[in-house]
């Protein structure tokens, strides 16, 4: 019998026929999901015989929502969601016109998903723009709900914008804007309790992954308060709660300072002995440059909100997975977890039985993992490798592969199911 998936004690409670809502999403959003869930339901067969099964529950977003109710985004949806804890969706359509919230933005900001999730990985076979993509492994937390991106802003010439320059003129002192008559302005809140639980989540997986570090990319030399804050609470938790499991090299400045080098060096040389994570802290510039330098080391990352985003999207290029990355927006704290495909809606190839499933894939993949079913996303993984090792894909990859092969949508979801 289908049942909820459950959250008690900080954990996830998952029966052997959890209910998942899915959006299927638009544009490709049809051809891609019934390939990704003919694969899904498969590896879950093969894994499991018929001990377990997910019931897939289509809830209704995006253009295909407003078609049949006239909402972008139905209570329902937002409700089950709520209920059944755990959602995967394919892409959606932004409405055009303004007034309307994006709806991934609504998702987000609904569930309080404070996380935005990214492993980067690169598969064999796969074309990419560097010399050593199999160095690229990373996996992105990307803070979800502050920052510069939380959308408190005012165009230059409103009478909002007068009003907080009159303020911060008159009242704060601040001389520092250049051309006050002609900016806009934008708020950038960064708290202890956002980047803590971030921050916390990130510590959490590198020991669940048995990771080797774990950087905190930031750019607290110039925004000291905010990004600067960040690194410092980072560091301060770390060493508070996980003092046991973790070394971070806020620890190992101050050890130098008190004690010298040769002391601090010990101490690092001893934490790594014990297999302990270490925490470190980069700039973000430095750190985009580092990632193409040397990402061998660089495994999981914490990050800001703004700075999350352009990683994401350059780890991702550097292996040649911008299409097909995956992501999951996530709430620790109360189980909530969206799992969606990164890419858009891709209208130029809709209906031609050409997209690649990949992206809504391998977000199924980190879903089975996030339910503990480990050998599911194992099975999809190990398929998709031996796939792409061959040189058969969809278009979008294939025709960069020097032996590629292309599929059809169909044909790359019966290659997959039978190379399980
Ligand atoms: P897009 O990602 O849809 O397309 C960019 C290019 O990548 C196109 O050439 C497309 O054919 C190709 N592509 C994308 N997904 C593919 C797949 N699975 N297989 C093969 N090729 C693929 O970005 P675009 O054109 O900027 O946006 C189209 C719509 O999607 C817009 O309405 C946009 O707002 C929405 N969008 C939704 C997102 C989401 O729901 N997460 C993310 C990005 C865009």
């Amino acid at each position: 019998m289908s049942e909820k998936i459950t959250f008690k004690n900080n954990q996830l409670q998952v029966p052997a026929n959890p209910i998942i809502p899915f959006i299927e999403g638009d544009g490709v959003g049809k051809e891609i999901w019934q390939s990704a869930q003919t694969i899904f339901d498969k590896a879950v067969e093969k894994a499991y015989g018929n001990k377990r099964k997910v019931d897939w529950k289509q809830v209704l977003a995006g253009g295909k929502a407003f078609d049949q109710t006239g909402s972008w985004m139905p209570d329902e949806t937002m409700d089950a969601f709520k209920t059944y804890l755990i959602g995967i969706k394919g892409p959606l359509m932004t409405p055009v016109g303004g007034g309307i919230r994006s709806l991934n933005v609504a998702l987000r900001q609904e569930l309080d998903l404070f996380v935005c999730l990214r492993p980067v990985r690169w598969f064999k076979g796969v074309e990419t723009p560097v010399k050593h993509p199999e160095k690229v492994n990373m996996t992105i937390f990307r803070e979800n709900t502050e920052d510069i991106y939380a959308g408190i802003e005012w165009m230059e010439g409103t009478d909002e914008a007068k009003k907080l320059y009159k303020f911060l003129h008159e009242e704060m002192g601040v001389t520092k804007v250049r051309f006050p008559e002609t900016s806009s302005f934008g708020i950038k809140p960064v708290s202890i309790e956002g980047s803590e639980r971030l921050v916390r989540a990130a510590i959490e997986y590198a020991i669940a992954q048995k990771a080797p570090s774990i950087t905190l990319v930031h750019k607290g030399n110039i925004m000291k308060f905010t990004e600067g804050g960040f690194k410092q609470w980072a560091y301060a938790l770390a060493e508070r709660d996980f003092s046991d499991k973790l070394f971070t090299m806020n620890q190992y400045e101050k050890l130098k300072k008190s004690e010298g080098s040769e002391a601090a060096d010990k101490a690092l040389q001893a934490a790594k002995d014990a297999q302990k994570i270490i925490v470190k802290d980069v700039i973000t510039d430095a750190f985009l440059q580092n990632t193409l330098l040397k990402p061998e080391d660089y495994s999981v990352i914490a990050t800001l909100n703004l700075n999350g985003d352009y990683i994401s999207d350059q780890l991702a290029a550097m292996v040649g997975g911008i299409g097909i990355a995956p992501g999951a927006n996530i709430n620790y704290a109360t189980g909530h977890a969206i799992f969606e495909a990164t890419h858009g809606t891709a209208p130029d190839i809709a209906g031609k039985n050409q997209a690649n499933p990949s992206s809504l894939l391998l977000s199924g993949a980190m879903l089975f993992d996030y339910l503990g079913w480990f050998e599911v996303g194992q099975l999809i993984i190990k398929a998709m490798e031996s796939l792409f090792q061959k040189g058969k894909a969809t278009v979008d990859l294939a025709r960069f592969m020097p032996d590629g092969q292309t599929l059809t949508t169909s044909q790359f979801t019966e290659e997959m199911v039978a190379h399980l």
